[in-house]
């Protein structure tokens, strides 16, 4: 008698999605696999690996599901990727999420993953009033997340997104449509903030701009050689290059009372022995993460005095 849910695998050969992560979790540990793409551990990459794979939700319990030997097929064959290429499970995809939204990435984007998502979806608050925020800019936009992630917290904001590398933009511009903003974001091909509107005044910046010290990038775990020279290298060797020329044109392009959020990793010592009087706050994520600076526009006048 035929099988009438249509699958007519006998139900020997299922397996519990669960068994199935176990055995990718130990085989992830075996290869030293390193995380930090939308997971910090082997379990959590296991099961962003096999749900991504079948094309589930995240935010179900699917411990109990009957894997088809077809499933676990395809489940298999991306976790051999993942070890053999150590290719971040975003870009075996193509997608990663930040605040809660679906991102198309390839070899030209960083993979989301800044602690920043945090105060977008706050809209900067405490930081500075949101009803006063009419303009944002996203330097070094990658896949264009932090803008579209800002717009769609904030609906009434116009951002404006720059980025060095047009490949980059490219994708941006389809996560622009895939989310509906493209009436609220701009994206400017250049540096820093110099293709924006001259005249325009900037209530908040927000960069997460290259900051790994030129010594550092050759060490960095193998996964990170997946991600675009550009979007780790460009600091410099104290990493801190791209964030003192932001700094300098933040003192005429924010506007009074505006801000700046940056993010520097973990170059805050260094950035604390630079600038040792200018009064920035390290933010405390509640979700995890360091490494970013707030700071008021008007403090900026005393980056003259170091
Ligand atoms: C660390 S990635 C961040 C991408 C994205 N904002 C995110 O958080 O996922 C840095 C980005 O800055 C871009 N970039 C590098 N130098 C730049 C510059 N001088 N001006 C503008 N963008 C730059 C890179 O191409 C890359 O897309």
């Amino acid at each position: 008698m035929s099988d009438p849910g249509g699958d007519s695998t006998p139900r020997a050969a299922h397996l519990r999605l669960e068994e199935l992560v176990l055995g990718l979790v130990a085989r992830f540990r075996a290869a030293s696999l390193h995380y930090g793409h939308g997971t910090d551990n082997a379990e959590d990459e296991a099961w962003y690996l096999a749900l991504a794979t079948l094309g589930l939700p995240f935010d179900r319990d699917w411990r109990e599901h009957d894997v088809t030997p077809a499933e676990r097929q395809a489940i298999e064959a991306m976790a051999e990727r993942r070890i053999r290429e150590r290719l971040p499970v975003a870009y075996l995809f193509g997608e990663a999420w930040f605040c809660g939204l679906p991102f198309e990435v390839n070899g030209h984007t960083l993979i989301p993953r800044s602690p920043v998502s945090e105060l977008i979806e706050a809209g900067f608050h405490p930081w500075i009033d949101p009803e006063r925020v009419r303009s944002v800019a996203d330097v070094g936009t990658g896949s264009g997340c932090i803008a579209i992630a800002t717009a769609l917290a904030m609906p009434d904001v116009r951002v404006f997104a720059t980025d060095v590398s047009p490949e980059a933009l490219v994708v941006a511009a389809r996560n622009v449509a895939r989310h509906g903003v493209a009436n609220q974001v701009t994206l400017l091909q250049g540096d820093l903030l110099n293709p924006l509107p001259e005249g325009l005044r900037l209530d908040v910046v927000v960069a997460n701009l290259p900051y790994v010290p030129a010594t550092e990038l050759d060490d960095l775990p193998a996964e990170y050689r997946h991600e675009p020279r550009l979007a780790l290298d460009g600091g410099g060797a104290d990493g801190l290059t791209l964030v003192d020329s932001l700094l300098h044109q933040c003192r005429t392009r924010l506007a009074a009372g505006g801000l700046l959020v940056c993010e520097v990793g973990d170059g805050m010592d260094r950035f604390e022995a630079r600038y040792p009087r200018l009064p920035v706050t390290w933010v405390e994520f509640e979700n995890g993460g360091d490494g970013v600076f707030v700071l008021e526009a008007a403090a900026l006048a005393r980056l003259g005095a170091g």
